[in-house]
């Protein structure tokens, strides 16, 4: 399949101008028809020799402090084979976020990987970033050596459908940010369900927001994204704040990994320390969350994790709550009522319980921090 590289130069302008609001809410629900997946936590496949397998993937990310973290697990673990690197706006705007992708992807030796940039800005809403969180450079202020290696030319959406489409059922995708760039992918390729794996992601959460009391920030940011995503039918690994809010940066972590010799582990422990020193000048109790290396880990090592499945939906027209993911765990599958002489004469219920996402609801903080620093801090 050959998508047209210009039409995502402004691919925002474009996605407005060609999905109304109603085709976006006609995408949103009309993809939940397309498939019942099958649900998975997958790790790295042996083959009948008994040699392992890597996973291949594709990260989407916004480097943001927990986002770098997350590529240097990634790109130090062999378990993991990265085909690719898409970057997106989320925890800062995309000139800020790419290079951070490019320069993450550098420190830790690994400029044969792509690096594509994607979308400026949400699908339809306006933008929203987290530079009290992240710095306003996105690694907590630590200044890293400006990247060598440049973007290739192909737009993030572009070059996920072409690498899925190019080994169907082989890739999987891990989405560490709002999920703009892979429901532009899918509103390109309707197809592009069905090529993909899964999808892993940081994101959501079933037990409150971190930005308001309903919604987590990757989907607080692009609600409709994350909600074509979760009506696609690709089988879902949801590991959002009810575990990652586990994970918390300690002063003897730090230490761990400044004591480590490589460029990667140096890195790490500079924005670490930095972020530290953030929260405590802030008077925040607890250390930084670690969320987005906690999903890379569920590739890795599932068993760090506990999942449950779930029906898991996006609200998108809530003015107080848009970008909750909200769970049923069995039937009925209830809806709001409906408003009298308006629309349908009833939501009430509607379909059968059928799980579509696996979702994280128990952590091993230990083990979760063992792995990360010692895949950091490894010569790889
Ligand atoms: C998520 O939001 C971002 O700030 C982090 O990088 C993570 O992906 C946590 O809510
Ligand atoms: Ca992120």
């Amino acid at each position: 399949m050959k998508l047209d590289v210009c039409r995502w130069k402004s691919d925002r302008r474009v996605f407005l101008k060609t999905a109304t609001g109603s085709a976006i809410i006609a995408m949103i629900e009309g993809q939940s028809a397309i498939a019942k997946p099958t649900l998975f936590v997958q790790t790295a496949g042996s083959n009948s020799l008994g040699v392992t397998k890597a996973t291949r993937v594709i990260i989407d990310t916004d480097p943001g402090v927990d986002d770098a973290f997350a590529l240097m697990l990634a790109l130090q673990s062999p378990e993991l084979k990265v085909e690719a690197v898409t970057a997106v706006a989320g925890n800062l705007p995309l000139g800020i976020t790419l290079p951070n992708a490019l320069r993450l992807v550098e420190i830790c030796d690994r400029a044969d990987i792509p690096v594509a940039g994607g979308a400026a800005a949400p699908l339809i809403r306006r933008q929203v970033t987290a530079a009290s969180a992240h710095g306003e450079n996105g690694l907590g202020g630590v200044e890293l050596p400006e990247p060598k290696i440049t973007p290739v030319k192909e737009h993030a959406a572009d070059l996920i459908c072409r690498i899925a489409n190019q080994s169907p059922g082989e890739v999987t995708l891990i989405g560490l940010g709002p999920l703009t760039n892979i429901a532009l992918a899918l509103r390109a390729d309707p197809t592009l369900s069905k090529a993909v794996k899964g999808i892993v992601l940081m994101g959501g959460s079933l037990s409150g927001g971190n930005v308001t009391p309903a919604a987590e920030f990757n989907f607080y940011v692009d609600p409709e994204a994350a909600s074509i995503v979760f009506n696609s039918g690709i089988p879902i690994t949801m590991v959002g704040l009810d575990v990652t809010r586990k994970v918390e940066l300690t002063e003897s972590y730090i230490r761990q990994l400044e004591a480590g010799k490589n460029k990667p582990s140096q890195a790490a422990a500079r924005i670490a320390r930095a972020i530290m020193a953030t929260y405590k000048k802030h008077g925040q109790n607890g250390g930084p969350t670690l969320h987005d290396p906690l999903a890379v880990s569920a590739l890795i090592r599932p068993n760090i994790l506990t999942f449950e499945d779930y029906q898991v939906k996006i609200e998108t027209t809530g003015t107080i709550t848009a970008g909750e993911s909200v769970g049923w765990k069995r039937d009925p599958i209830n809806y709001a009522a409906a408003l009298e002489n308006i629309g349908p004469s009833s939501t009430k219920s509607e379909g059968t319980f059928t799980p579509n996402t696996k979702v994280a609801v128990d952590v091993r903080p230990d083990e979760f921090f063992h792995l990360l620093i010692e895949r950091i801090t490894s010569n790889a």
